[in-house]
């Protein structure tokens, strides 16, 4: 498939020749240069529309190949329905679709007027948006693909957006493309094979983040056992791949302020341990640091358009291993906190990786708040199957502002419970607490077992099992691995935590 090669913002007019895309409402209703366009096609567009049963309704499209009277290769015409009715989400995905189009056809270049009947121009935040679309639409994780079947796919697509305030929109182009380029970066770290991505790589992958000015630090094995973090190390020590935790710090709000923490769950393989998986399926569990990616890929989108907000993010790096050296069920380990945890079940590792991740977290940079990401349980499949990530806080404000930023980026959440006689299912006689709270509300076990380790901070958990990887494709996803919680998280820190 074609991949975008460049977007670039012209002034809405029409083109002289190639490929171009303009948008129809309703009763195909144009904008004034789509208009202009269609007024040299031999008959008028209503003919040719009337035969092809087109009539501007949304999802559907009318491609006019070397339209009669137009000196034009192709007029691809798009169905909006009522402008006036359509989100953020619905331009988004609108890029995603006309990108999907412009592949259908073989298109290397194409000219995509974004204007709408009766509107002097679309906003500039809503082409960034559909460029956004485009940009998500037109990723593929396709590296490892020697043979290539679709050999006369053109090598590279060039779109030109026609809008009205060509500044305005680069300017808000310049900051979505460091979001897309976020989420781009969070599915290739989900998307690669465990065997490429080990803790040490993942880690350098961090490191990585240094070229745009995030500052770096990686912790190795004997870091971490002088720090005392035995509840991530028991994790490890079945593989013969050493752990890492990564810091990144991104410092672009004012000196002193206490900064936004994210924590992610990198778990490059998790086999279960010595509780093994079963084989079927298993595979999926390469994408097992998805939190850990979301991580990265927000603190590259936040540095990358140079948020003003200081921002940490940690990751905790291991792989789960059942070997001679591997943890065991019965196992008691203590975790950096002091807390003891009995092990019942060596596959519920994610909690024990992120219960020093956090701790280690609020110890050293005394966060304002902190928000760890994890692909923590099945159950939240179970309960909100791919379409929500599960939230859990202790904060209600710090909820419903993850909510909010969840609706405004299109990666919604939904607020699942936390309590004391939830907590009480984690108590054991024979440590402080257990890793597993047995099968019912094992999202919310989890989650309460986490906030042992995030004391009185504001923080939330977002469980991601579900949302990460493995959602149906759609228009702005073709790929397993959606970068869930990038443009999330992202959307949290502009909205409330930027000077
Ligand atoms: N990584 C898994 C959770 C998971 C399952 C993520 C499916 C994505 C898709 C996690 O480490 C795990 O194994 N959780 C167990 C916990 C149980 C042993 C208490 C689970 O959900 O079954
Ligand atoms: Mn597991
Ligand atoms: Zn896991």
């Amino acid at each position: 498939m074609t991949k975008l090669s460049k977007i670039s913002f012209s002034k809405t007019a029409a083109p002289k020749g190639g490929v171009a895309v303009i948008l129809a409402g309703e009763g195909l209703a144009l904008g004034s240069v789509g208009e202009e366009i269609v007024s040299s096609l031999e008959g008028g567009l209503k003919r040719v529309a009337d035969i092809a049963g087109f009539s501007g309704k949304k999802k559907t499209t009318l491609d006019l190949v070397g339209p009669a009277g137009i000196a034009l290769d192709r007029l691809i015409v798009v169905g909006l329905g009522k402008p006036e009715d359509l989100s953020r989400d619905d331009w988004r995905a609108l890029g995603g679709a006309v990108f999907a189009e412009l592949q259908k056809v073989k298109a290397d270049a194409a000219t995509v007027l974004l204007e709408v009947a009766g509107e002097a121009g679309l906003s500039a935040d809503l082409a960034a948006e559909f460029a956004m679309g485009a940009k998500l639409r037109s990723y593929a994780f396709d590296a490892y693909k020697t043979r290539k079947k679709d050999d006369d796919a053109p090598k590279g697509l060039k779109l030109a957006l026609g809008v009205e305030d060509t500044k305005a929109a680069k300017k808000a182009w310049s900051v979505a493309e460091a979001v897309a380029d976020g989420v781009v970066l969070a599915r290739d770290l989900v998307n690669e094979p465990a065997n490429v991505l080990g803790p040490v790589e993942f880690a350098q992958k961090a490191k990585d983040l240094e070229a745009l000015g995030v500052e770096v630090e990686i912790l190795g094995e004997k870091e971490m056992k002088k720090l005392k973090m035995a509840a991530l190390l028991g994790v490890a020590q079945g593989s013969v791949r050493p752990p890492q935790l990564a810091v990144m710090r991104w410092n672009g709000g004012k000196k002193g302020v206490a900064p936004v923490a994210l924590v992610g769950k990198g778990v490059v393989f998790d086999t279960g341990g010595i509780s093994i998986k079963p084989a079927g399926g298993m595979e999926e569990m390469k994408g097992d640091m998805g939190g850990a990616a979301a991580v990265v890929g927000a603190m590259h989108a936040i540095a990358g358009r140079k948020a003003k907000a200081n921002v940490v993010g940690v990751i905790g790096l291991v792989e789960n291993m059942p070997d001679g050296n591997a943890q065991r069920p019965g196992d008691i380990v203590k975790a950096m906190s002091g807390t003891t945890i009995e092990i019942l079940n060596t596959d519920a590792e994610g909690r024990l990786v992120l219960a020093d991740a956090l701790w280690y977290t609020l110890q050293k940079y005394k966060p304002a708040i902190m928000i760890d990401l994890a692909t923590l349980t099945g159950a939240v499949l179970v309960a909100l199957g791919n379409l929500n990530a599960g939230l859990f806080s202790n904060n209600d404000e710090l909820a419903d502002n993850l909510l909010a930023a969840g609706k405004a980026s299109g990666e919604p959440l939904w607020r699942l419970p936390l309590s004391k006689d939830y907590d009480k299912i984690i108590d054991t006689p024979n440590a402080d607490v257990k890793n597993t709270g047995g099968r019912w509300a094992g999202s919310i076990t989890a989650a309460q077992f986490l906030q042992r380790f995030a004391n009185d901070v504001p923080w939330a958990h977002l469980d991601i099992a579900g949302t990460a990887f493995g959602a149906p494709k759609d228009d702005i996803c073709q790929s397993w691995a959606s970068g869930y919680g990038v443009r999330l998280l992202n959307q949290l820190v502009a909205d409330h935590y930027e000077s």
